[in-house]
């Protein structure tokens, strides 16, 4: 069995989509070990506790970035877990924890990497006026929205879109794309070359 950790700072439905793939077994022979959320008050936090799965709030606030860090990292520890997916988790990491989780964490954002990386990603494409976006599953480094890329989806930006249809469509990639990326960095059939990510059979 596989353990996962997520990090939320929100809804949480990406947390969510992953908990329905781990009980569906889209992605095989896992479970989510914990939840963790730097908002004390995230809805993802009651959400996930409504799953029975076990959460942990850890205000980011008083601290510094490497203290709140370590605090999770021995969070994530104490479960033994051997993957942590970032699902809406709002904050930076610092370069001691993704040195010390280095190719075992994952985030989805919401665009085509490397075209509008940070926050407001929907909106910029629409401000942009490209034609398609979409988003991307990713291995965390120490840059914001830079690792190498695990899966992406293409979806298209239609004249009538705002930032709320948008981000609903792509939301409903996300989902589908993050489970699948964490089947796949589970299941180990892939190897890392460079900034690419080669599926084996
Ligand atoms: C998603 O759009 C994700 O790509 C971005 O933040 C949003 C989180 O949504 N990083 P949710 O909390 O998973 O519902």
């Amino acid at each position: 069995m596989r353990r996962i950790g997520v990090l939320i700072s929100g809804r949480g439905s990406n947390m969510l989509a992953l908990a329905d793939a781990v009980a569906t077994e889209r992605i095989p022979n896992a479970g989510i070990a914990v939840v963790i959320s730097n908002v004390t008050t995230a809805a993802g936090l009651e959400r996930a506790r409504e799953r029975g799965i076990e959460t942990v709030a850890l205000d980011h606030r008083g601290k510094t970035r490497e203290e709140h860090d370590r605090a999770m990292a021995a969070e994530l520890r104490a479960r033994e877990v051997d993957l942590v997916c970032l699902a809406g988790y709002m904050r930076l990491l610092s370069s001691w924890f993704t040195r010390e989780f280095e190719h075992r964490i994952l985030n989805i954002h919401p665009s085509l990497l490397p075209a509008f990386p940070g926050l407001n990603a929907q909106q910029q494409a629409i401000d942009y006026g490209v034609k398609f976006t979409g988003c991307t599953v990713h291995l965390v480094d120490e840059e914001l929205d830079h690792g190498p890329i695990i899966k992406q989806a293409v979806v298209p930006v239609l004249p009538d879109d705002t930032e709320e249809t948008l981000s609903a469509r792509i939301l409903i990639e996300e989902h589908r794309i993050y489970a699948e990326a964490v089947a796949l960095m589970l299941g180990g059939k892939f190897k890392i070359e460079g900034r690419r990510i080669v599926q084996r059979q």
